[in-house]
């Protein structure tokens, strides 16, 4: 079964619950938090958070691409995060650790990404205690960019760790997913695809997701 989470970084920011009602037969809704420092951009931060949280019943999957992710956590669980993700080059090991177990103390889904330089083999300190693993198939920071092929083996060699150490974990990928490349990281061995230009750039929004979900 594969999920789609439309990233909310490619929707109209002055018509937010227009453009997530337009995706309600998605699975998630992506949001991609940007601190202007682990990433060169600002996005959108906490307050968004709790007001999205009111308007729509689906999960939501926040991306936190912030330098020293614990300091938020707290923030972020409260204003109604389904999932949140850190990535493992934002902090120290300890404070990583530090982070997935704030995540699991507030009652929310701990995930964890790497960025297209990062190998898999990062992953293995945390891999049997998170919920979901976020492979970058885009340098993080922008919506609309290409679609990094040469991520594909490490997104096989995610989906044998994962198969190996935590069967229920989820496998995510972010980053120039659409029609074209959907079904490349699905034969790869990821189940959950987020797609931001791809799918609020199309004419019909739900035959997109559709579309996307067959690979
Ligand atoms: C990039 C973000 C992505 C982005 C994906 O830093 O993490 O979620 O919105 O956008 P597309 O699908 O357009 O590549
Ligand atoms: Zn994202």
């Amino acid at each position: 079964m594969i999920k789609i989470a439309p990233s909310l970084l490619s929707a109209d920011f002055a018509y937010l619950k227009r453009d997530i009602d337009r995706i309600s037969t998605a699975d998630y809704v992506h949001v991609d938090v940007m601190d202007g420092i682990f990433v060169p951009n600002i996005s959108i931060g906490v307050p968004v958070v709790r007001s999205i949280r009111k308007i729509t019943a689906m999960p939501l999957d926040v991306h936190l691409m912030i330098d020293r992710p614990v300091r938020y956590i707290k923030a972020f669980a409260d204003a109604g995060a389904d999932i949140l993700t850190v990535h493992t080059e934002a902090d120290t090991p300890e404070q990583i650790t530090a982070a997935l177990e704030a995540i699991r103390a507030a009652g929310v889904r701990p995930a964890l990404s790497i960025k297209p330089r990062t190998s898999a083999e990062a992953l293995l300190p945390w891999i049997r205690g998170i919920s979901m693993v976020l492979v970058m198939t885009v340098e993080p920071g922008f919506g609309g960019q290409a679609f990094m092929a040469d991520q594909l083996p490490k997104i096989r060699a995610v989906r044998e760790m994962i198969d190996r150490y935590n069967p229920g974990c989820e496998l995510e990928v972010d980053g120039g997913i659409g029609p074209d490349t959907a079904g490349l990281v699905i034969e790869a061995g990821a189940n959950v695809l987020v797609a931001g230009s791809s799918v609020y750039g199309a004419a019909d929004i739900p035959a997109r997701i559709a579309e996307l979900r067959k690979g």
